[in-house]
């Protein structure tokens, strides 16, 4: 969080023009107006900013700068075209179902090059990904440690596996949001010591390393050192029990980007100048000397280069109330509609992309065309005066949104996907 005389972080208009850019009334992304992105491919449309996304890689690279390998999480937007153009930058990819999987391959992922996670893998996406050799599965299961065996046994193949673990909570050092909790994911740590014999005697399957995924959206540089330095620690202590040196230690994704009024980025100066740190933690410890880390983020990378567009369909007063109705709501962006988990309802950014050049701003509530009170996309946004026809954009929207959406409820059509990029724009599936 900002202190009290720090600038305040843009929103709404403001992130827009830092994100984006605003020619004259019009919102343009990626060289291209989107009131032109709407006439061409329908609303509503997810728009998808390939240099911007690119940016976010690019910034987390340099900061960690060496320290860790980032796989990008496929979960957050498996757009084909999303994925490769984050394999092109260098990253390899993590997945959660053979679905992630298949999309990572068609977006050119080399099977080596892919990470496995998840708590309820089926036996029919294990055969599938070991059968092509998969680069490492994480185990989190008793389950799943049998399965990998078995079906790695009958295929004649070494599978790597990684053991995720879920925390101790007296070891967490402040780190708020680790696990320590009763969870589906993972093994808990004060349990491995079975856990670890278990795979000892498993054919099949060679033991490379750990995976500690402690949560999403973290804003504070401290909080993320803190745990991953309590990642690393972990990792030490499960190799020498094990007796024998890591390959990997995967410290998870969660990086977050900032959503709501007030929020302000992730410092990545500030993770920067705490690598040294967690590096020569990492080099002192004889078993993890040679261990590569791992980061696997999904938000950070897709999030800020994503635009949600819908086309206002009508603009009706209630009892005080402005609702602004659209064409678009949480059918396809769940996360907006703070239907995914918030415990909170707050508004993500949103502007009026057809009317950038109004001052006059006044409150509105943003609601779909679904018939329940749920489908809100915003219930306090700034906005001009608006008539059906214009067109709204929620920002921050590139990771989370059509995948993470019921997009069946109530049988509407899925909103189109578009990647643009000077001035071009095709399809975010190619
Ligand atoms: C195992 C795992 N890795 C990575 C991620 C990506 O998280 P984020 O998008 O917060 O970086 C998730 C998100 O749920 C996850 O479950």
């Amino acid at each position: 969080m900002s202190s009290p005389e720090a600038p305040k972080p843009p929103h709404g208009p403001d992130l827009a023009r830092t994100q984006f850019a605003v020619s004259g009334p019009d919102l343009v992304i990626g060289g291209l107006r989107v009131a032109e992105i709407v006439e061409t491919v329908g609303s509503p449309v997810f728009i998808y900013d390939a240099d911007a996304m690119r940016q976010s890689y690019r910034a987390l690279a340099a900061a960690l700068d060496g320290f860790a390998a980032i796989h990008y999480s496929v979960k957050a937007n498996p757009a084909k075209g999303v994925i490769s153009l984050f394999l092109a930058e260098g990253a390899g990819v993590e997945i959660a179902s053979l679905g992630e999987y298949r999309a990572a391959r068609l977006a050119g992922a080399r099977a080596e090059q892919i990470l496995f996670a998840g708590p309820g893998k089926r036996r029919g996406e294990l055969d599938a990904v070991i059968g092509e050799g998969i680069g490492e599965i994480h185990l989190e299961t008793v389950e799943e440690i049998e399965r990998v065996s078995e079906i790695a046994t009958r295929l004649g193949r070494l599978v790597r596996v990684s053991l995720r673990i879920n925390p101790i909570a007296a070891a967490q050092a402040g780190a708020m949001r680790m696990g320590g909790k009763p969870t589906a994911f993972g093994f808990c740590e004060e349990d491995i010591d079975g856990v670890l014999d278990l795979v000892r005697h498993a054919p099949g399957i060679a033991l490379v390393g750990i995976h500690v995924y402690g949560g999403t959206q973290i804003l504070e540089a401290a909080a993320l050192l803190n745990q991953w330095q309590h990642g690393i620690r972990i990792a030490g202590d499960i190799a020498e029990k094990w007796g024998g040196p890591l390959e990997t230690i995967d410290l998870g994704g969660g990086l977050g980007i900032p959503y709501y009024a007030g929020e302000a980025p992730l410092d990545l100066n500030a993770v920067a100048a705490g690598l040294p740190q967690l590096s020569s933690q990492l080099r002192s410890h004889p078993l993890l000397q040679a261990a590569k880390v791992i980061v696997e983020p999904g938000r950070f990378l897709a999030g800020p280069g994503g635009a949600y567009v819908a086309e206002i369909n009508a603009v009706k007063h209630s009892r005080g109330t402005r609702f602004v109705i659209t064409d678009g709501g949480m059918h396809h962006h769940l996360a907006a509609s703070g239907n995914l988990g918030q415990i909170i309802k707050r508004d993500f950014p949103v502007v009026a992309a057809s009317r950038m050049d109004e001052g006059a701003l006044y409150p509105a509530t943003v609601v779909g065309p679904l018939c329940t009170p749920l489908d809100t996309l915003a219930r306090e946004a700034l906005l001009p005066e608006l008539k059906a026809g214009d067109l709204i954009a929620v920002l921050q929207s590139g990771a989370y949104g059509a995948t993470a959406s019921p997009s069946g409820f109530l049988s509407h059509p899925a909103a189109a996907e578009v990647i643009v990029e000077a001035g071009t724009m095709r399809s975010a599936q190619l």
